[in-house]
């Protein structure tokens, strides 16, 4: 994957002011994430453990009319700077997005939908006197009421199993895996930014995020063919942005991030696991899936998609296919050779096992024309998305 043909430039300052320096007519796409003004004092749940929620000064709460004044303010430059076809998105929750929507309707952009980022993995509501937060929204509008704006309507569909795509998107938060270079407060997934540059420009466009911290945006852009300028008042912020720019000098590491960035992760997880007949019998009777762990406990590794998991595909010889839905999902036991000995099995490769229970009474239907090109050891196990297998309702 080559990256450096596409610009990555980084501006320390004040976004209003620097704003100011770039041309009029020059922006295609703009992703601003701006503050929420949500850092008062609040507690959260964290691995356990309650956590103030604060994330900095920059995001203290203003008064309605500093963040009224404030929102106004750079969106006001950034509406000059925008091609007359460009578009914007901004991403809020209700602390703040409706004084932007209410900055944008006066400043003649045109709203063309709200997306709502659904956390597939929110973090609990420790109070119980609310239902969780589990969402964001984006808001979507182009610079002018009468210019059309972007918009790769195929490009989403073809992401969405081929079906129109919703302004629901359901995505986790951001991953350990994007955070390798150092950690902001508030990173955006790079799979959200992945969607929202891929349905809105094209290759070769300039992105502007003028609250760019750890450069999310950025890494999207580059990885997809654009170019990019960011913007923010912290230079330690903008720091992590280089390191994650330099990250992706090396085409194997732009491979492997641009790979989990295009992964959907609503789509349904199905493990596949190849069993010899007798073998496959026995486990639709025991309800039971298993697959080698490893040498020793310590050496487990569960692979990325595994908590996602909800069904479990058992076939032998590219014949008698059967999946069935997990009970709980995304759970296992870990049990040794010795005990699944016990219970019949007779596996050969390791003496731990992850063990999958799965509910023998809700076998689904599945298309006979099943792709079995892929013939896997029958001890090994992937996991795949439902969609890669024809006719899976
Ligand atoms: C919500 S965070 C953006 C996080 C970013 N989307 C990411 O994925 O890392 C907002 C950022 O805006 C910056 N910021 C706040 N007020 C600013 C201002 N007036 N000018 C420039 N940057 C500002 C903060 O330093 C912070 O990094």
């Amino acid at each position: 994957m080559e990256t450096e043909h596409f610009s990555f430039t980084l501006l320390h300052g004040d976004s209003t002011q620097l704003l100011q320096t770039l041309p009029d007519n020059s922006i295609d796409m703009i992703f601003a994430d701006p503050p929420y003004f949500l850092s008062n004092g609040g507690i959260s749940c964290k691995n356990g453990r309650m956590v103030c929620v604060d994330k900095g000064d920059w995001d203290k709460g203003g008064t309605p009319e500093h963040m009224y004044s404030f929102n106004k303010e750079w969106l006001t430059i950034c509406h000059s700077k925008l091609k007359n076809d460009g578009a914007i998105w901004i991403s809020g929750t209700y602390h703040n997005i409706f004084v932007v929507q209410r900055c944008l309707k006066e400043l003649g952009y045109k709203i063309l939908n709200y997306i709502t980022w659904q956390k597939s993995d929110p973090a609990p509501n420790i109070s119980c006197r609310y239902f969780t937060f589990s969402t964001e929204l984006i808001i979507w509008a182009r610079k002018s009421e009468k210019v059309p704006h972007v918009f790769n309507y195929d490009t989403m569909k073809q992401l969405n199993g081929n079906k129109q795509m919703t302004d629901v998107w359901k995505m986790p938060a951001v991953g350990l895996w994007e955070k390798s270079c150092g950690k902001h407060p508030t990173q955006k997934p790079l799979r959200l930014l992945y969607r929202i540059i891929l349905a809105s420009s094209n290759e070769g466009d300039t992105i502007l995020d003028p609250f760019a911290g750890s450069c999310t945006t950025g890494i999207a852009a580059n990885l997809l063919g654009r170019n990019f300028i960011g913007i923010d008042q912290c230079q330690d912020y903008l720091n992590i942005g280089l390191r994650r720019r330099n990250e992706i000098e090396d085409p194997a590491m732009a491979e492997k991030i641009l790979r989990k960035m295009k992964e959907n992760p609503s789509e349904t997880m199905v493990l596949v696991n190849h069993t010899k007949q007798d073998t496959k019998k026995l486990m639709i009777e025991k309800g039971i899936c298993y697959l080698r762990a490893g040498d020793t406990k310590g050496s487990l590794q569960i692979t990325p998609g595994f908590e996602r998991m909800q069904y479990v595909l058992l076939h032998s010889g590219g014949k008698d296919i059967q999946i069935f839905p997990l009970t709980q999902k995304g759970t296992f036991q870990i049990w040794t050779r010795e005990t699944l000995e016990q219970n019949g099995f007779h596996p050969e490769h390791a003496p731990y096992y992850i063990v999958l229970h799965f509910d023998n009474l809700n076998e689904l239907q599945i298309d006979s024309k099943i792709n079995l090109s892929q013939r896997l050891n029958t001890y090994r196990a992937k996991i795949r998305p439902l969609s890669d297998f024809i006719g899976v309702n």
